[in-house]
């Protein structure tokens, strides 16, 4: 019964082909057909291409399962911060929604002027809800500290919202899926600045691939808002020797912050 369902779907999209942008799909969690015969609709996930604007081939597709079936097309332009909120919180987008105990949104000031990226939640961000709570969030506490910002002056999320199992790397298809829900945060924050902290950071960020070492040395932009990158405080745990390089990366920021908010922007 199930595979009929699928088969229905494939067809469906299959027809539609070229009438709304390219169209392809692919199935999440599929263990989690077994368990719940009526999920797989809801988890199937359309990638298309953009489609020409006001076409109802489109929007029917686009809504055809629902609203978290959008890919990377999701339309997230009416949303504030806290609706965004509210979606990500039933996000099914990605097989991390099966095992996650709260989704991380972000935490901080909704108008802060610099935010800070981290790769995604870990044991006890997923537990909070809350971003950078833990070992490596105390740490980030005292960065910050250290170049006068208190939590409350920033805004902190990460590229993913959902902690992947035993804190394993983010993939690229989960980190697809996520990426409109910072986006539009982004876009929302409209901040000055942007430090991603990490590699994954910088990664899903800039949409580049060069290590951190030669990253952290660059000036980089996201939609125009400058993006400084530095190590993750927990690498910095793991590796005391990178926090003289990290304290210098933290200063440059800083410096460069100031100058941005003294032009008045
Ligand atoms: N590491 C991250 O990248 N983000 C968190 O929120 C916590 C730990």
């Amino acid at each position: 019964m199930e595979r009929d369902a699928l088969g229905e779907i494939r067809r469906y999209l299959l027809a539609r082909r070229g009438s709304g942008g390219e169209v392809a799909y692919r199935i999440a969690g599929e263990a989690r057909v077994a368990d719940e015969p009526r999920k797989p609709v809801r988890e199937i996930v359309m990638i298309t291409s953009p489609a020409p604007r006001g076409n109802a081939a489109a929007v029917e597709q686009a809504s055809l399962f629902g609203e978290g079936a959008r890919k990377p097309g999701l339309d997230l332009s009416g949303l504030d911060l806290a609706s965004l909120d509210a979606l990500v919180s039933k996000c099914e987008r990605c097989g991390l929604a099966g095992g996650r105990t709260r989704t991380v949104f972000g935490s901080g000031n909704r108008s802060a002027r610099i935010v800070f990226v981290g790769e995604a939640p870990g044991r006890e961000e997923d537990l909070q809800g809350l971003p950078f709570v833990g070992r490596a969030g105390q740490l980030l506490t005292k960065m910050l500290a250290a170049i006068g910002f208190a939590r409350e002056d920033v805004y902190i999320a990460n590229i993913l919202k959902c902690r992947p199992p035993g804190n394993r790397e983010p993939q690229e298809d989960e980190m697809a899926a996520c990426e409109p829900y910072l986006a539009r945060q982004l876009e929302l924050i409209d901040p000055v600045m942007i430090c991603a902290l990490g590699r994954i950071a910088a990664h899903g960020l800039l949409k580049k691939t060069a290590a951190l070492g030669v990253l952290r040395k660059g000036l980089h932009y996201y939609n125009d808002i400058p993006v400084a990158v530095t190590y993750h405080p927990a690498a910095l745990l793991r590796n005391p020797n990178l926090k003289r390089d990290a304290w210098e990366d933290l200063q440059t920021m800083r410096k460069l912050y100031d100058g941005k908010v003294g032009e008045g922007e």
